[in-house]
């Protein structure tokens, strides 16, 4: 069976781009391939944080994948910090990673921008690397995630060549240079819609957790009354009749691509149901689909976060099959690079 792995941050609440870009669609992979779904605990102090809240946090992710339809009957879900060796992967892939390659990272350009140089650790900027662990442990083939990762999904790609290239040696070699002597080379499955979805109050910004305005976004567990709020006040234009793909209209192709996915209809059928329709006859109806969608989730999110017990049993099992994969990938590296191994 081919292998997904994929995982959210424990930062802020989820919101509706991390559902429509990578959550949702974990959901139809775990039928077909081995699955793994980590909280990516790690990667969420890359800036200052909230040490009081992480362990919430991390909590409240896992029931957010549950709530969503991850089955542990079918994938593994754990905390990336519960697998150790997620981090000495890592370091052992720093010394393969050209520093060069994480300078030119849009994301480390942009946060270490916004926030001043006294604030920008040096975790930050080798981020990629121990997302490179994450996927590279796994030997994964594909890595479902929205368009904002994919310079880090080409980092991992690029990483994992060099890595085969430099310590792979006649295995490497014997394998006629394809597939992987230490690890696999993955690739992306970026989503054909909602692989950007962008902010409510701006159609040309995507939607984020660290936006300071909630208003911005729709999170997961947003009550009715608040989304219905969100959608009232969200940003929209003076065209009249709505349509997809106008480069003009961000804010019209964003909506009604959200309004595609969460109500499971397709584009087509959107376009001609809404190509006559103004504003105040969509606003409700958006709503109510996403009402529709989301109560459900949030419903089962309260059920397993009443449970005191039951996250911390899937979460201890998700972490043993996953150090299981990820040990004796570690071990063939450090054979690979030279290290003397205990018997
Ligand atoms: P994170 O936590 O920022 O986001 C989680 C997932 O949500 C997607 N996403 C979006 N998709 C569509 N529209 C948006 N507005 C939007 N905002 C976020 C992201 O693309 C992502 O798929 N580095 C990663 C987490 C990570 C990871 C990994 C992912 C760490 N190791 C290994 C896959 C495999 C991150 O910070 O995602």
């Amino acid at each position: 069976k081919k292998r997904v792995v994929s995982g959210v941050q424990p930062t802020g609440s989820i919101h509706l781009g991390n559902y429509l870009g990578a959550i949702k669609n974990w959901i139809e992979l775990q039928n077909q391939y081995d699955t793994l779904f980590f909280i990516v605990d790690l990667h969420a102090i890359t800036l200052l944080y909230d040490a009081q809240q992480l362990s919430k946090a991390t909590k409240e992710t896992a029931a957010i994948y549950l709530a969503c339809g991850v089955d542990v009957s079918k994938a593994s879900v754990f905390v990336q910090s519960h697998v150790p060796a997620h981090v000495e992967l890592m370091w052992l892939l720093s010394s393969a990673t050209p520093i060069g390659w994480l300078n030119k990272m849009i994301q480390f350009k942009e946060k270490s921008r916004k926030a001043g140089d006294e604030n920008v650790g040096v975790a930050l900027l080798t981020y990629p690397v121990l997302m490179a662990s994450d996927i590279l442990l796994y030997q994964s083939d594909f890595v479902p995630v929205g368009d904002d990762q994919k310079q880090h999904l080409e980092l991992t790609r690029e990483l994992a060549e060099r890595v085969n290239y430099l310590y792979g040696g006649r295995k490497w070699k014997k394998l006629g240079g394809r597939g992987g002597a230490i690890f696999k080379v993955p690739e992306p499955l970026i989503p054909p819609a909602g692989a950007r979805v962008m902010s409510l109050t701006d159609g040309l910004s995507k939607m984020s957790k660290s936006a300071p305005s909630d208003q911005s976004r729709i999170n997961l567990l947003d009550p009715k009354d608040v989304i219905a709020n969100k959608i009232k006040r969200c940003k929209t234009d003076s065209f009249s009749g709505l349509e997809f793909d106008n480069p003009e209209r961000p804010e019209c192709n964003n909506l009604l691509s959200v309004y595609q996915l969460v109500s499971g209809k397709t584009k087509q059928e959107v376009a001609e149901e809404c190509k006559d329709m103004n504003w105040g006859a969509f606003k409700p109806v958006l709503t109510d689909a996403l009402i529709d969608h989301l109560h459900p989730i949030q419903v089962r999110y309260e059920e397993i976060m009443s449970d005191a017990n039951y996250l911390d049993t899937v979460l201890a099992e998700g972490a043993r099959r996953a150090a299981e994969i990820a040990d004796s990938t570690l071990q063939n590296v450090y054979q690979a690079m030279g290290f003397l191994r205990q018997r």
